[in-house]
């Protein structure tokens, strides 16, 4: 073969093994060392130019010292390609961060955790109740019957003639007591809905967490003392109390809390009505009648219970004026907490 077509053949090879390294399927090392390496392919045509004649060897000589060179500047604008591809995966440490937008804990949900843990101090575990339930639950077994009066107070969303949108969380009372013997120390944290017109301070739907402590010996000073040391725990040690007697039908005797809030700005005018007081929530004794729903002897367990009221909590506790905003999810509002 003459020396023209070693050289084409060499370059032909040499060609499609750089498109080999390209994809991957042949190593870089491997094609130097098989065209430049002591035993490569280009020393291999300076061993075959020793045994040509020498008055063809200048001529010889001078192709494959080009065909060299050309390779070779082949090899380098290769390399430059591939190095530059790396420097792009690497990463450089100057560069300003990426800013990620996380999210935060909602103003309502963190209220809720806090009054949990203050509860789960003192020994009640958290469980959950349905939000969608029968009319048995949210009212008959909580001593409320049909045609009551108490059903009025809470204009209800129905979704049948059976089913409704919970309007307290006082029915997870019922649900728990069914499934599980006194003693009992619970709270239930959820929704609620009630069909009410939307203002600065009533919404569709909102926050309750119900509590229900049943025991042996429980009297209402212990339901006093227990609130009043939930108010300490969430307002703070000097936080001022009163109790106001009230009336719901599963209860009896019931109560409702307020706390002193002070006035010092225009949210807590509104939110206190002017008068620097805040009810939270309302209380009481857990009426017998519910114990005879559920199968518990109320000559054995006495109770109390209570449900709180998270939103005009959150309102005071973060100073926000308008109940609608917990609900928008206004990214602005959101991003504050
Ligand atoms: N369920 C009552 C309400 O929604 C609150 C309450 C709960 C009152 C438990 C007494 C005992 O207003």
């Amino acid at each position: 073969m003459d020396i023209d077509n070693k050289i084409k053949e060499l370059k032909d090879n040499f060609n499609s093994d750089i498109l080999l390294i390209k994809s991957s399927k042949i190593d870089y090392n491997q094609v130097y060392t098989k065209y430049f390496g002591r035993k490569g392919l280009i020393n291999g045509l300076y061993l075959y130019l020793g045994k040509v004649n020498n008055k063809d060897k200048p001529l010889i000589g001078n192709k494959i010292n080009n065909l060299k060179k050309e390779l070779l500047d082949q090899i380098e604008i290769f390399n430059k390609d591939n190095s530059s591809k790396n420097i792009k995966q690497e990463f450089d440490v100057s560069l300003p961060e990426i800013s990620r937008n996380f999210g935060s804990i909602h103003p309502l949900t963190s209220v809720i955790n806090e009054i949990k843990d203050i509860f789960n101090k003192i020994g009640f575990s958290s469980i959950y109740g349905p939000e969608v339930d029968t009319e048995y639950y949210n009212f008959e077994a909580l001593n409320i019957p049909e045609h009551h009066p108490a059903r009025d107070m809470q204009d209800t969303f129905y979704i049948d003639d059976e089913l409704l949108l919970r309007t307290h969380t006082s029915g997870s009372q019922i649900h728990f007591m069914e499934k599980n013997n006194p003693p009992i120390r619970i709270i239930s944290p959820g929704r609620v809905y009630r069909n009410e017109d939307i203002s600065v301070r009533s919404y569709c739907l909102f926050h309750q967490i119900e509590g229900l402590y049943i025991d042996k010996k429980v009297t209402l000073s212990d339901l006093k003392g227990t609130l009043n040391y939930f108010a300490k725990e969430l307002f703070g040690k000097n936080v001022k109390t009163r109790f106001r007697p009230s009336f719901f039908p599963f209860t009896e005797p019931s109560a409702e809390m307020d706390v002193y809030w002070g006035l010092n700005n225009e949210s807590d005018y509104r939110i206190t009505k002017g008068t620097g007081w805040l009810e939270i929530l309302g209380c009481g004794m857990v009426d017998p009648e519910v114990f005879k729903s559920v199968n518990y002897d109320p000559d054995v367990w006495k109770g109390f219970a209570f449900g709180l009221g998270i939103e005009r909590m959150a309102m005071l506790l973060y100073g926000i004026d308008d109940i609608r905003k917990f609900y928008e999810g206004d990214i602005r509002f959101l991003r504050q907490f």
